[in-house]
């Protein structure tokens, strides 16, 4: 069988849980997705790193060309930010190869351009890791439940903030000792501020709302808040009333406009939102027809977010690629909603 051969960029968190499972699991991979698939290249910025896999020397590069390589299939960019990963994303599209991104930063800033670009390349771009880490919420709202209009979706989506709740609350952990935690258990963003204040689950929101409801929101047009302004005394005053503090973020539709926010809620103990503790994530989705369901597990960390990773790199080998194009036009083909402005 002809391998697939993909090139990284980006051997950090979610790059080296990748190699994990791609070399660990090689043979049940390959089963799977029909065909080997093979590691060409790796490109990273400081080569003198120690790392946490083995890899061979001539694997290794600096020079972000070596995607162009003729050999090379797809492209995963794992390094997080917009400028650069932005550049990449359009270089290996040009080059002809399909892209797989864990990046919502990217894609919430250029995802029409660069979805665009690929429809007109013929190319893909996998993202399932950019929404809720391992929990297949992209698959769910773009695929599974493409039957219903969806009416609401709320949940749990950054889970640097949920793991940082959780420590003080329960472990009397402080707010920056948690901070500190979350970043090496490496859940946090390279800048944690983007967890904390909300701009991370605002990013994600504004994916799955585009999926669910055909309507692009900037950050700029709806409320935003992160947990940076919460102190250990509201949690435990939630606490003595019943009640849990989590950032949760929402889009509804509303007399026809689509309610946006993320922000700090109160939920009745034992609810199931309620019960997500650490860094795990929790989306609700409610549809016309299929009515309330739900979503959870890890939405952060190593492996979790490599298993999003790597199915994506699977639906490429079985030749799903296609499967961003119809997605492309939901997107254009719906009205978009007028969104409520932020008072
Ligand atoms: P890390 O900071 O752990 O790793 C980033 C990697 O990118 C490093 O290997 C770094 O190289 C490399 N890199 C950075 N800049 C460049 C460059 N200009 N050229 C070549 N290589 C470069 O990030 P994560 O793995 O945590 O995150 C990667 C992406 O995945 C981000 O978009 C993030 O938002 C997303 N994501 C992360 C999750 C997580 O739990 N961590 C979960 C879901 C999504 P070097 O090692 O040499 O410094
Ligand atoms: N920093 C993000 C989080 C990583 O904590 O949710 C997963 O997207």
């Amino acid at each position: 069988q002809q391998p697939m051969r993909v090139a990284m960029v980006g051997l950090g968190t979610v790059g080296s849980g990748v190699i994990k499972i791609l070399f660990e699991q090689a043979e049940r991979i390959t089963r799977r997705a029909g065909r080997p698939i093979v590691v060409e290249s790796v490109v990273v910025r400081d080569p003198t790193k120690v790392r946490s896999v083995n890899l061979a020397d001539d694997l290794i590069d600096t020079a972000i060309d070596v995607i162009e390589h003729p050999d090379v299939d797809v492209v995963c960019e794992l390094i997080g930010g917009t400028t650069t990963a932005g550049d990449i994303v359009r270089q290996a599209l040009q080059a002809g190869k399909h892209v797989v991104t864990a990046n919502k930063a990217l894609l919430c800033e250029q995802g029409d351009e660069l979805f665009q670009l690929a429809r007109e390349l013929k190319r893909a771009i996998g993202f399932e890791a950019a929404v809720a880490g391992g929990v297949p919420i992209i698959e769910a709202v773009s695929q599974s439940l493409s039957a219903n209009q969806i009416t609401s979706l709320e949940g749990i989506l950054n889970g640097t903030s949920n793991f940082i709740l959780t420590e003080m609350l329960d472990r009397n952990v402080s707010y920056e000792d948690a901070v500190a935690k979350a970043q090496k258990k490496g859940y946090a963003e390279a800048d944690p501020a983007m967890d904390v204040d909300g701009t991370d689950a605002a990013q994600k929101l504004t994916l799955l709302a585009q999926l669910a409801f055909g309507t692009k929101a900037d950050l700029k047009q709806f409320p935003r808040q992160g947990i940076d302004k919460l102190d250990l005394a509201d949690l435990k005053y939630a606490d003595t009333l019943g009640y849990r503090i989590k950032l949760l973020a929402v889009a509804r539709l509303a007399d026809g406009s689509l309610e946006l926010h993320t922000q700090p809620t109160l939920i009745r103990k034992y609810q199931p939102m309620a019960d997500v503790d650490d860094a795990y994530n929790m989306i609700e989705l409610e549809g016309d027809a299929v009515g309330k369901t739900w979503f959870s597990g890890m939405g952060a960390g190593q492996m979790p977010t490599a298993s999003a990773v790597v199915s994506d790199l699977i639906d490429l080998a079985v030749g799903r690629a296609q499967k961003t194009f119809p997605l492309l036009d939901l997107w254009q083909s719906q009205k978009p909603l007028p969104i409520l402005p932020a008072d």
